[in-house]
């Protein structure tokens, strides 16, 4: 099946949600946690690097690589960062959001001698594979991976689509991440999906049913030089504890991705910082999504400058390769010295135009499944991009990932304008596309609010390594 068809058929309409379940099955929850019986090596707790906001963005000198900079690594982009306290139930949330904070990804990285699987909850590296030879020379290599099992659970067929922008999300925090650190970060397009499953043993893993664990994309860090016959003698250590008992299986969100001759499209414009309160620290650890929001007014300078940063420069996060043509259809709802209305923001133009004038907040809760994030926000907007630009599954892919990249600067940047951001995967597709923007040709990827939001009082900040249990 292409890849647009399934976009096509998991369109949510206001009469008929795409196929799920209907309920939640709370005793098969997937576990969001994936442990390898296997040998592992703690993350040092470290110091927060005394970093200013627009470092997020600008280079920063290069750490060594080694066990203290890849905790750190670990700890700005994909760690438990705070625990969520409800009556009688407490949830763990991390430095990545996540659709219904379901995780479906897990991250692998390479380096040296050994092949790794990061545990969240300890915090920790599992040796999955260990080399007498070097592996990897000059820097290391990522692989993210996802578990679709985890989102089905609960959203059935549209899983696919959460899984993917969540994915998009754990390559920008890591962009950020990296580039604190001074690193370089590239997508490897260089070898192919088949080699690189490989280097992690995805291709030998002896999954419980419907377990599945999917490639999602894998990055180079600095230069490295790979040895890839040394990969051919590892052993690897697979064995893992089972996720689920009872597994519902949607086949359609098992799709194939072929690499295709995918180029990123960046643009040559300046761009300035505005200040802000948070240290790049604060605002990665402390990012959250809003639940709601106050119905306030926001700066015209916060939300021109939060648009900008969106713009698809060859900085991070889209320096990593990936960067195309989504544009926004924007509700603006609150936002001082700017009419409130409809607007279409063009990123490769940086052009913002006025579609009608007026109140369409309502419009905002209505097109996001009803959701008061929608008509509460300062503004809220909706990803689209133009099915032209869809020229294999492989772009579809790369689309994905960019709406969850640009969600991940959404939510960043909203804190550090000291304000929430939410991102919204639950959306009536013809309304956005059809309706509102009147060219079927568009697909609708994601959605995202932004405001001054109602204090969260559950949020417990925790240490990353705070869950660990031996
Ligand atoms: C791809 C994606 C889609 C999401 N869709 C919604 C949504 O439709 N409604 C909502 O209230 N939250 C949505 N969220 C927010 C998640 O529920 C939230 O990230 C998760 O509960 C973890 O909380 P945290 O972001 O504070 O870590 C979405 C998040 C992501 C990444």
């Amino acid at each position: 099946m292409k890849a647009i068809d399934y976009h096509l058929q998991t369109k949510h309409y206001p009469n008929k949600f795409a196929k799920s379940l209907g309920y939640l099955d709370w005793d098969n929850q997937p576990s969001p946690y994936k442990k390898y019986f296997t040998k592992s090596i703690p993350l040092p707790l470290t110091k927060p690097l005394n970093y200013t906001y627009e470092q997020l963005y600008t280079k920063n000198p290069p750490l060594p690589l080694d066990i203290y900079s890849i905790s750190k690594l670990f700890e700005y982009s994909l760690s438990l960062s705070a625990i969520k306290e409800y009556h009688f139930s407490r949830w763990a949330v991390r430095v990545n959001p996540s659709s219904g904070n379901l995780h479906p990804e897990e991250s692998y990285i390479i380096l040296k001698n050994k092949v790794c699987h990061f545990n969240p909850k300890n915090f920790a590296l599992e040796i999955i594979g260990e080399s007498k030879e070097e592996l990897i020379t000059n820097g290391a290599i990522v692989i993210l991976t996802s578990i679709p099992l985890r989102e089905a659970w609960k959203y059935g067929e549209r899983a696919l689509r959460y899984t993917l922008l969540d994915t998009g999300h754990a390559i920008g925090a890591l962009r950020f991440a990296s580039n604190l650190l001074g690193w370089k970060m590239r997508l490897i397009d260089d070898i192919k999906e088949e080699t690189l499953k490989k280097l992690i043993g995805l291709d030998k893993q002896n999954f419980y049913e419907n377990e599945e664990e999917i490639f999602e994309a894998a990055f180079y860090i600095q230069n490295p030089k790979i040895n890839l016959k040394a990969f051919e003698k590892i052993e690897f250590n697979l064995s893992y504890f089972p996720l689920a008992k009872e597994k519902v299986r949607w086949d359609i969100i098992y799709q194939e991705f072929p690499t295709s001759s995918y180029k990123p499209t960046y643009i040559n414009s300046k761009t300035i910082f505005l200040p802000s309160p948070f240290s790049a620290d604060e605002i990665i650890r402390y990012r959250r999504s809003a639940l709601n929001f106050k119905k306030s007014y926001i700066k015209k300078e916060d939300f021109l400058d939060i648009l900008d940063k969106t713009l698809p420069r060859k900085m991070p996060p889209f320096d990593v390769g990936i960067a195309g043509k989504i544009d926004f259809l924007v509700f603006v709802n609150r936002v001082d010295g700017i009419a409130s209305g409809l607007y279409f923001f063009k990123r490769d133009e940086n052009k913002l135009t006025l579609i009608e004038k007026g109140d369409f907040s309502k419009v905002a809760k209505l097109i996001n499944c009803n959701q008061d994030l929608g008509e509460n926000s300062a503004f809220t907007l909706s990803m689209v991009v133009d099915k032209k630009e869809i020229k294999s599954d492989y772009h579809y892919k790369m689309a994905m990932f960019e709406a969850g990249m640009i969600g991940q600067i959404l939510y960043l940047e909203a804190e550090a304008k000291n304000l929430r951001g939410c991102g919204i995967g639950c959306f009536f597709d013809d309304l956005i596309t059809i309706e509102m923007l009147q060219n079927p040709n568009l697909l609708a990827l994601y959605s995202f609010s932004i405001g001054e939001p109602i204090v969260d009082e559950r949020i417990i900040p925790i240490k990353p390594n705070a869950l660990k249990v031996e």
